[in-house]
């Protein structure tokens, strides 16, 4: 067994690498906020580096997991692996997941990428969104109900970003409704911008939570990542858009992406 054992110390160090890049760049990002302008250097320095580390990590870790799933089913096949060793496999393979996931979705974040530009429709870009999550909404019991305006302007957008961005503001107001609940969208051209509000009807957020949760890694989730509303933002602003968040008096909670709009062509 003593590839395993060198699979499992390699997943050690893998884990141990992983840990300590994000670690390292929650410190940067801590320093960045309190210390202004320098530090806003510094941390942008620390997101680069790390973002280095994650794709640097990502390659073996994938390889590891593939070995430990071939080395699995080889150890199976020969009758040699005790359900106990099976187990221990068991966890180190989706510990490697877990750990892949959170590179996954740190890169996402961090990435720096050239947006593919070209004029969309933000009704029809809503519509898709909304129609790919409906299994999901629909099994919640969550009624979407829509208010498209008319003859709204276009806007260029890079449109696999912007549907990610899109997603994850329906994906939380889904988490926010989990007996079911309705989810409101309208969108609305108002000064040479489009907006678009997702209105649910879910706790909303609390006062000490609110100006937090477009921090990255902020999350009241349990198993939450707290990436999804940083990576809506970061969209939105690389579109020179914005997305912010309310809580209405009635409750519940909205969340309003804004882009700007393409003059008309008469
Ligand atoms: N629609 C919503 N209703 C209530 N709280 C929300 C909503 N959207 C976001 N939040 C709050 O913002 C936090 C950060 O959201 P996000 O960045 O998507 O991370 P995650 O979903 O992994 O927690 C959530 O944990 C939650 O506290
Ligand atoms: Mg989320």
């Amino acid at each position: 067994m003593s590839t395993t054992w060198i699979m499992v110390l390699s997943c050690v160090f893998l884990a141990a690498g992983a840990a300590a890049l994000v670690a390292a760049w929650l410190v940067g990002r801590r320093a960045g906020i309190e210390l202004a302008t320098a530090a806003n250097d510094r941390h942008q320095l620390l997101e680069r580096l790390a973002a280095g580390l994650a794709h640097e990590l990502k390659n073996p870790l994938g390889a590891l997991n593939l070995n430990l799933q071939l080395l699995e089913e080889e150890l199976t096949a020969s009758g040699a692996l005790p359900d106990e060793s099976a187990d221990r496999l068991h966890v180190i393979s989706s510990e490697c997941r877990h750990l892949e996931e959170v590179l996954d979705n740190f890169l996402r974040y961090a990435r720096k990428r050239t947006l593919v530009l070209e004029e969309v429709s933000i009704n029809r870009i809503v519509e898709e969104v909304l129609t790919f999550l409906r299994p999901e909404t629909s099994r919640v019991g969550i009624e979407v109900r829509t208010h498209f305006q008319e003859m709204l302007p276009t806007s260029t957008a890079d449109v696999a970003l912007l549907k990610q961005a899109l997603m994850n503001v329906v994906l939380n107001a889904i988490d926010a409704m989990p007996d079911g609940g309705s989810l409101t969208v309208r969108t609305l051209a108002l000064q040479g911008e489009v907006s678009v509000a997702f209105a649910d009807t879910g706790a909303g957020v609390t006062p000490a939570a609110r100006p937090h949760i477009f921090e990255a890694y902020f999350s009241t989730r349990k198993g939450g990542m707290g990436l999804g509303l940083a990576i809506t933002r970061r969209i939105l602003e690389a579109h020179g858009g914005s997305a912010v968040l309310d809580n209405p008096p009635g409750g519940g909670c909205t969340v309003t992406v804004t882009l700007p709009g393409l003059p008309r062509s008469e």
